[in-house]
């Protein structure tokens, strides 16, 4: 065992805080261009499909990745050095979250401009190089783009708030206050108190979804999307193969102000719990996200929209696709990575939702990002976190899906939150102490080697302190171990991509009524062989049977293709035996 488990309370805040599952171009010449042909080489008589419906894309925070100035924080250099072991590691495209210039009040969430590189990372000819790099890596480059809000520092806002008259005045939400220094309405930012902020030179109200210092757009506004569209074009131009769009949920609010409604209880910066319904979802996303898309497609070479979407449901998500697959090609799926529990049956209706219910649009899986907990945390049970973890990595590798991991993951980072209040940087950990912590925890620095600052850095102070465990967990100690979660994630991500069941075979559920052991077939849609994967979610021995005859499957044994826990090389599917939390990934003979 290594790290013992942390307070619930603290790890989940932000997911719940996030997470709606509490209310109930013209092409330009210039463009760089991206292979076209998928980076997957396809094994058998599997046609050719848009690279994205297989990819792994791996989500760097570019300031806790790799530095290479010694000032403390990842660049885009360190990330350039690093390609080699993404390649190595097997994925096809990786997300930087923001690198544009910024206060960096959230950690560049909050951009002062959408058409350069903030200095902390480097420069222009540094992003070009990285992405020539990554080319000749095979791997995709993929830029977040925030369209919800910018930063009050940004020449956009600096002009709209200058004053009522001014041209720019509507491309941000102003508006007057109900009475002397109350604001429009209830609406709370998602980050602690009003979402209103009273500016004293105008004598209005904006409106921030986030920190007072990110004032959301006004997208009902069209040269709103006039502008974000021509950034999206700038970044395409150079060769991105696509964007993350940050809170695309949030893109409208209701035209009439109404209140949100008070739910009981309240959150952890003391203020009520409220719904969701005023701010959040909207339909007028559908129409951006349609408008969006058709300037993608102008593109060669697949470029791709992810959508950072937190959504209740998995209708609600279906609608992130579009009809006729004309908004966003992979919305995450938050809803299996975040079930933060390993309960068998929950994760069979959330996987087998999102077979059955997208319309044959790829599913996205998410356990990690820079948001939320750890899976780590989130999974362990304090005493088999190591297979525990394995056994999330299988979920997001071998099933049906696009899988999106989170720098760290694949040697079993875990959340390192702030112990005391004046050692947290990310203001709602200010905000919210000690209920909130804030999101430091997750976002620690990469953990390469045993030495010093974890081969991250040579500063005598990283940004956020290394977390304790680096001599241990870290990419050059796990990669000499055979049985390390790194190779485990490592030989997963090679065997999604080879073997043609797990590439493109369909996900069907298997022993629905068993609420210890997950199990799913991937149906070989060709002629080769089917693979069965189980999963024992307990501390005790199962036995579990299969019979897939029913699926036109004649073969009774399997060959185990990969298995940790002691699950033995050959089974017969009559008896599979499965130890405390063992994997079984086995091709079915
Ligand atoms: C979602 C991002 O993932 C998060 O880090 C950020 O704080 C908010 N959006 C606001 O941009």
């Amino acid at each position: 065992m290594r790290y013992g488990t942390l307070s619930q309370a603290a790890l989940f805040a932000f997911a719940l805080l996030l997470s709606p599952l509490l209310f109930a171009q013209a092409t330009s010449s210039s463009s760089p261009s991206v292979t076209q042909t998928s980076s997957v080489a396809p094994t058998t008589s599997a046609p050719a499909t848009p690279w994205w419906r297989h990819a792994v894309i791996y989500e760097i925070y570019p300031r806790s990745f790799q530095d290479t100035n010694g000032d403390g924080i990842g660049d885009l250099k360190g990330i350039t050095q690093r390609l080699g072991y993404l390649q190595n590691l097997g994925v096809d495209a990786i997300w930087l979250t923001p690198i544009y210039p910024s206060p960096q009040v959230d950690f560049g969430y909050d951009i002062s401009n959408y058409e350069a590189i903030d200095p902390m990372y480097g420069t222009m000819a540094d992003f070009d190089r990285l992405i020539a790099g990554a080319r000749q890596h095979h791997i995709r480059v993929l830029m977040d783009l925030v369209m919800n809000h910018t930063s009050d520092q940004h020449p956009w806002f600096i002009e709209s708030r200058s004053s009522r008259n001014n041209p720019k005045r509507d491309w941000y939400i102003w508006r007057d206050g109900k009475g002397p220094g109350q604001p429009p309405n209830n609406w709370q930012s998602l980050f602690g108190h009003s979402a209103w902020t009273y500016d004293a030179k105008t004598q209005q109200w904006y409106y921030h979804k986030f920190y007072t210092q990110q004032p959301d757009l006004n997208w009902h506004n069209p040269d709103v999307q006039t502008a974000m569209f021509n950034v999206a074009r700038f970044w395409l131009n150079r060769g991105v193969a696509g964007f993350r769009l940050d809170a695309i949920t949030n893109l409208f609010e209701d035209p009439q102000l109404r209140d949100e409604k008070i739910l009981p209880g309240k959150n952890a910066y003391g203020d009520p719990n409220e719904g969701l319904a005023m701010t959040t979802n909207l339909p007028q996303v559908h129409d951006v996200l349609r408008a969006l898309r058709t300037v993608v497609n102008t593109y060669p070479g697949n470029r791709v929209l992810v959508g950072e979407t937190y959504l209740p449901n998995i209708d609600e998500l279906e609608k992130m696709y579009g009809a006729h697959d004309g908004q966003l090609q992979l919305p995450m799926d938050m809803q299996v990575g975040m079930i933060n529990r390993l309960d068998a049956n929950m994760f069979r209706l959330r996987i087998q939702q999102a077979e059955n219910d997208l319309r044959g649009n790829m599913p996205l899986f998410v356990f990690d990002n820079h948001d939320i907990a750890r899976s780590w945390d989130r999974y362990s049970d304090g005493v088999h976190d190591e297979a525990i973890a394995h056994i999330v990595a299988t979920i997001l590798l071998t099933t049906h899906s696009a899988a999106l991991m989170y720098y760290g993951q694949e040697i079993g980072m875990v959340t390192s939150p702030p112990k005391t209040r004046a050692e947290v940087q990310d203001p709602i950990g200010k905000i919210g102490w000690p209920k909130q912590k804030g999101r430091d925890g997750e976002r620690t620095p990469m953990q390469w080697t045993p030495g010093f600052d974890a081969g991250f850095s040579t500063a005598a102070h990283t940004w956020l302190p290394v977390a304790v465990d680096y001599k241990s967990v870290n990419v050059q100690v796990e990669s000499a171990q055979p049985d390390s979660l790194y190779v485990w994630y490592r030989k997963l991500i090679a065997l999604r991509r080879s073997n043609p069941a797990l590439r493109d075979g369909s996900n069907i559920m298997l022993n629905t009524s068993d609420s210890n052991v997950l199990s799913y077939l991937r149906k070989n849609p060709w002629q080769g062989p089917s693979v069965v994967v189980a999963m024992n979610f307990t501390a005790q021995t199962r036995t579990v049977k299969f019979d897939l005859h029913s699926y036109g499957i004649r073969g009774s044994r399997a060959q185990t293709l990969m298995q940790n826990g002691g699950v033995a090389t050959s089974v017969s599917l009559q008896a599979v035996n499965l130890p405390p939390f063992a994997v079984l990934i086995g091709q079915v003979e």
